[in-house]
């Protein structure tokens, strides 16, 4: 959600701004700019959309200047419009700020500072910080922490305005007196600093760094650094100096490219059986056998406690995470025995449930970002803390990225090996993070002894063949998937029927379908569908039904025939060998034959490749669909 950049070395800032800026566009797309330092001057541009309006703008612009910031936006305060694109500059047009997050007192600043002169261009709450380092440069305050100051009065102007700012932000700073240092702040949103010979890098996520150096700093909340061309000071919002070295990432750049793809989330499909390989990898031990009883078959790690004494589980996510919640409250459930219950991280914050005992928290993001997540966890730990032994706070994330927020707020993470995922629209990463559910439960499954080891090794087995039957569903499938795409070029309605453990994939084949192709389309556990949205159907709404042979199958093949009933289009994602589906189905997306229980990871496959081919077909933007961002860093 808004991505930033900055560049401080020997090279020519611009493009290094503008390539970073490529790597963050899934971060937001309403407006993109860069401001640079050069002779004293800072030249800003800025341009409305995406970031190809802001290259085509400096096309053919010389800029030698080797100091710089760049921003991507996902507006919050302000509409997309150019006047509100950052960077954002003081009234002198001396120092220029980009910001990624949500200043929430900005209304008293803006006051405060309009009335001691500052002049204001925008409607953006960002808008209040470079006016506010003015105010600060001009009038240092004198009794707030450490002064900065004998190492640099802009650093030191940076620290007290930080110090007065209230919400969660990330900030790159500079200015054009200055033009030897770049200014750093992270509170409550990501900001990572890359290591070059002689240059420095910093920004919102590591995609734009990898290209050109894997040390990478991550900052800390309540800290600041100061970029020159010999180094990197970081300090606290106290003024104190910190002793921080960078790390290696263990990073592939290529990762980061379509690899001949049309669309990233073509290629994060097709990723996904070397996603779901790799998890299963990391987390199944191969030699483990059922007469092997003394030994888990998993390698999680996990404390043992959170498995002995465990009676309850939350999981607080937002998004297809939260779909992935669903499919793990199922598991946790059925396998461990464990009750779960799975909340909106958004609502869970404003509402938590009465404090349990014996209560493991899990909260799942994949970018290990989302603002909403990281709050329910925060307000968990901090509301247990404090309680009675029983009631002591257990938290685990479930993520993609380790080097996240998340990693600082959570005791233990499971991470779930997908890559990066540059498509705004998640699907490797929840297919990955249904594996480490899987995983999960069957820990707890063994741990609890609610499965005996004979009865967790044919799951083991079942996990272990999903991949090659994913390969086949890309291999038979996408073709045919294409072709059926047409059919629904102009269809405005969609609805996906799913129940017991398939019910959050339809809900996440509708969220797919909504999100990359703006067709209406809404989820319903199938047996729902006749208490209200049946009134919905007619010839022109297309039903597509999960109907895995197993418990709930009968039933859901009676639910989708009540659809038909109603002149509904039926599509079925069922077993290849269902020859009663034929009958029934007017159109096919077979999967291959696989227990209900493991079926989760193979029939949302087809529903990500009807959504994708159905959004490429209306010619739409599949990688950066409207209004979204990849990373919600704001609530
Ligand atoms: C949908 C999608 C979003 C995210 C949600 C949570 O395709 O990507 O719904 O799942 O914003 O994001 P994370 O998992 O990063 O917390």
């Amino acid at each position: 959600m808004c991505g930033i950049v900055g560049y401080i070395g020997t090279q020519a800032a611009s493009s290094i701004l503008l390539e970073g800026l490529r790597k963050l566009e899934y971060r937001g797309y309403d407006s993109a700019g860069i401001a640079t330092v050069h002779e004293g001057q800072i030249q800003c541009v800025r341009a409305k959309g995406k970031l190809q309006n802001l290259e085509d703008k400096l096309a053919g612009l010389e800029n030698p200047a080797r100091l710089g910031i760049g921003h991507t936006r996902w507006a919050t305060h302000g509409k997309p419009e150019e006047y509100n694109a950052h960077p954002h500059m003081d009234t002198a047009y001396r120092i220029a700020v980009v910001q990624n997050g949500i200043i929430e007192n900005y209304r008293e600043l803006r006051e405060d500072l309009k009335a001691k002169g500052h002049e204001f261009r925008s409607e953006t709450d960002t808008e209040v910080i470079p006016h506010l380092i003015a105010e600060c440069m001009a009038h240092p305050v004198a009794d707030q922490g450490q002064s900065l100051s004998y190492q640099s009065p802009f650093l030191e102007a940076v620290r007290q305005a930080v110090n007065q700012l209230e919400g969660a932000f990330a900030l790159a700073v500079i200015c054009a007196d200055y033009p030897d240092e770049l200014i750093t702040v992270r509170q409550q949103a990501p900001l990572a600093i890359g290591f070059g010979q002689g240059e420095f890098f910093c920004a919102s996520d590591t995609p734009a760094l990898v290209a050109h150096t894997r040390a990478v700093l991550p900052l800390e909340n309540g800290e600041l650094a100061r970029l020159t061309p010999l180094g990197v000071e970081v300090y606290t919002f106290g003024g104190e100096r910190l002793k921080k070295f960078p790390r290696t990432l263990n990073w592939n750049p290529i990762l980061v490219e379509k690899q001949g793809f049309k669309h990233f989330m073509l290629k994060e499909i097709y990723e996904q059986p070397g996603v779901v390989r790799a998890c299963l990898e990391a987390y199944l031990r191969n030699d483990w056998a059922p007469e092997q009883s003394q030994v888990s078959p998993l390698n999680l790690n996990l404390p043992a406690v959170w498995a002995d004494q465990l009676a309850h589980i939350q999981i607080v996510a937002c998004g297809t995470s939260w779909h992935a919640g669903l499919v793990g409250k199922y598991l946790l459930e059925q396998l461990a025995g464990v009750p779960t219950q799975v909340h909106y991280a958004s609502e869970f914050r404003y509402a938590p449930p009465p404090l349990t005992p014996h209560t493991l928290t899990i909260g799942v993001t994949q970018s290990g970002e989302t603002a909403d997540t990281l709050s329910a966890l925060d307000m968990e730990r901090q509301r247990r803390q404090g309680q009675p032994p029983d009631y002591q706070p257990h938290l685990l994330g479930i993520t993609n990225r380790t080097d996240s927020t998340l990693a600082t707020i959570v005791e233990h993470l499971i991470n779930t090996h997908a890559g990066i995922e540059i498509g705004v629209a998640a699907t490797k990463t929840f297919t990955a993070q249904l594996v480490a559910f899987y995983c999960l439960a069957l820990e707890l499954a063994y741990r609890r002894r609610t499965l005996s080891p004979t009865a967790i090794a044919p799951i083991l087995d079942g996990l272990r063949q999903l991949p090659a039957q994913m390969e086949l569903i890309l291999e038979s499938q996408e073709r045919y998937i294409e072709e059926l795409s047409h059919e629904f070029v102009d269809t405005q309605d969609f609805i996906f029927l799913g129940r017991g453990i398939n019910f959050p994939i339809a809900l996440e084949g509708a969220l797919k379908l909504k999100e990359i192709s703006y067709i209406h389309a809404e989820g319903y556990p199938a047996g729902e569908m006749k208490h209200g949205p049946i009134a919905l159907l007619d010839a022109k709404v297309p039903v597509v039904a999960i109907a895995m042979p197993g418990a709930v199958y009968e039933k859901v093949i009676s639910n989708a025939q009540e659809a038909k009933a109603r002149d509904a289009l039926l599509i079925g994602v069922t077993v290849s060998q269902d020859e009663h589906a034929s009958e029934v189905f007017d159109r096919l997306l077979p999967i291959p034959v696989v227990d209900e229980l493991l079926s989760p990871l193979l029939t949302v496959v087809p529903l990500q490749l009807l959504a994708y081919h159905i959004a490429a077909r209306r010619g739409l933007d599949v990688d950066q669909p409207r209004n979204l961002a990849k990373s919600v860093t704001v609530e």
